[in-house]
């Protein structure tokens, strides 16, 4: 879909899309409309039910005395909660509604709506992104889909007064779609296809932003001492790989400690030798969202050209049950010198995570360093779908998060960690022990085994497991994979790591 933002004049073809407040007050460009029209939509309105609520939409086709094929009227909702985020959501539930109805162009009137708090600028802007992010797909193994289901909707023009100050808005906002757009194809792609080594070379894609990529194989990880990580990826004949993203926005910064970023890859997770059930194990391939996530989080970064230095790093490994496989039972060396009893081989996140936890704090020295990990199952209890489960030791880090995940609708809700849930993890054998041994606190467990790999750097995990991937459309992410984490912390950094 083509996105254009186009001075203000009535389309000729396509539908004509114009806004209507609550209630059924129409904006200027629909009330200009309507008279032209001799009072087509506000008879129009009146025969339904449409009321103008937010995200309410009602078509008119072709009404005599315009050259376009439609008008649709968009609700808006109450005037006073127009923001960036109903903008995009707008825009989302906009490219739903015109793709459902079969259109193939619409312009939308994107003018200043008196006493709004959001000015058409941004309104345009955030629009196109919302818009943008709504039309993704992964569709690239549908060798014969039929055309008529296939989306619709070729080209949304935006139509604003002040065109060049809605692209500059609306540039670097578009550098982070393609950022999530990105992390969504890493996520949807099937197991056969990416694993670690073919994950890790999609990761050069960041090159072109000015991104340094630096992949570690397994014999450079050996030499590393990351038992753990490569203990999880010794079942598989995909070798393991640890990737490592470093962007220099900021490189003369008075402090120029890195705000750093480690992500979960597993590729597949089948459990290991402690197998998961069949039913509902090919969800195990977006087992590497948080990899994903970070990767995405580090384009957008460097795309947009953030005034930051940001570090990312995955840990990439495919969790198999062979002969060759880790046994639960098996003690293995961390590199931070850390034995772990490895009691179940499918808490298998936790153990990559230890090793690039520590190479990231131990090698960079990160002012603050943010884990993201499809780690338990038990957060989808705890949080369902909603929220991601926060947990670290920094309490000035966890506000961060919350507010920046209530700006973007990416919400995380903290949880505790503390010293009687760190009993449960000491082990008769060795340093530590990768479960609890019970089903209780499952995420807090999962958050308490990586405290004991972070040394006294701001810390915070994020549990993804309930919000990588949805079983439902939302206004600015259809089904599927969800890039959660990207908008997320491209926004944490915004608000709070980026020079003026
Ligand atoms: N990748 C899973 C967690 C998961 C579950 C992610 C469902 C997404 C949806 C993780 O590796 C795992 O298997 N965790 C175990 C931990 C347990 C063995 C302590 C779990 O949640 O059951
Ligand atoms: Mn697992
Ligand atoms: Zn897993």
């Amino acid at each position: 879909m083509k996105i254009a933002f186009l001075k203000p004049e009535p389309p000729a073809s396509g539908a004509f899309v114009v806004g209507v407040l609550e209630d059924r007050k129409l904006t200027p460009a629909a009330a200009a409309l309507d008279k032209k029209t001799g009072g087509v939509l506000t008879r129009a309105m009146a025969t339904t039910r449409f009321k103008g609520k937010k995200d309410e939409f009602l078509d008119v086709v072709a009404p005599k005395g315009v050259p376009f094929g439609r008008i649709v009227l968009a609700g808006l909702g109450k005037l006073d909660k127009l923001d960036k985020a109903s903008a995009e959501k707008s825009g989302g539930k906009l490219v739903a509604h015109l793709n459902a109805v079969g259109e193939t162009l619409a312009t939308v009137s994107v003018e200043q709506i008196p006493g709004a708090p959001i000015n058409p600028s941004d309104m345009a802007a955030h629009v196109a992104f919302g818009a943008k992010l709504r039309t993704y797909r992964f569709d690239k193994y549908k060798t014969r889909e039929k055309e008529d289901a296939k989306p619709t909707l070729k080209a949304l023009n935006l139509l604003v007064t002040d065109v060049a100050g809605a692209r500059k808005v609306h540039g670097p906002l578009d550098r982070v779609a393609d950022a999530i757009m990105f992390a969504r194809d890493l996520v949807s792609e099937p197991p056969n296809v990416l694993y670690p080594e073919s994950l890790a070379e999609r990761c050069k894609r960041l090159t072109a932003f000015g991104v340094k990529v630096e992949i570690f194989d397994e014999k450079q990880l050996e030499k590393m001492g990351a038992g753990a990580l490569l203990g999880v990826a010794q079942g598989s004949t995909r070798p393991a790989r640890m990737v490592v993203m470093q962007y220099n926005g900021a490189p003369k910064a008075k402090d120029k400690r890195p705000v750093a970023f480690v992500g979960k890859g597993v590729t597949f997770d089948t459990g290991g030798i402690s197998l998961k059930p069949s039913a509902g194990m090919e969800d195990m391939k977006w087992d590497m969202a948080g990899s994903a996530a970070v990767v995405g989080t580090i384009e957008a970064l460097a795309a947009r050209h953030a005034k930051v230095n940001a570090i990312g790093a995955i840990g990439l490994v495919e969790n198999m049950p062979s002969g060759a496989a880790q046994r639960p039972s098996d003690i293995v060396k961390s590199m931070s010198g850390k034995t772990i009893e490895v009691l179940n081989t499918d808490a298998e996140g936790r153990l990559v995570l230890a090793d690039v936890l520590w190479y990231v704090q131990d090698r960079f020295k990160p002012k603050a360093m943010f884990d993201l990990a499809t780690l338990t199952g038990a957060v989808i209890i705890a949080l369902g779908h909603e929220y991601a489960g926060i947990m670290g030791n920094n309490d000035d880090l966890a506000n961060k998060l919350v507010a920046a995940g209530n700006a973007t609708g990416e919400k995380v809700w903290r949880l505790p960690l503390g010293e009687a849930y760190d009993r449960d993890i000491d082990s008769p054998a060795a340093d530590v022990k990768n479960i609890a041994g019970n089903r209780a606190a499952g995420s807090i467990i999962g958050g308490q085994f990586l405290a004991r790999f972070v040394n006294d750097v701001p810390w915070m995990h994020i549990d993804i497991a309930g919000t990588a991937w949805s079983a439902k459309d939302h206004a600015i992410c259809p089904k599927g994979a969800t890039a959660f984490g990207v908008r997320l912390l491209d926004r944490l950094v915004a608000d709070n790591y980026e020079e003026s």
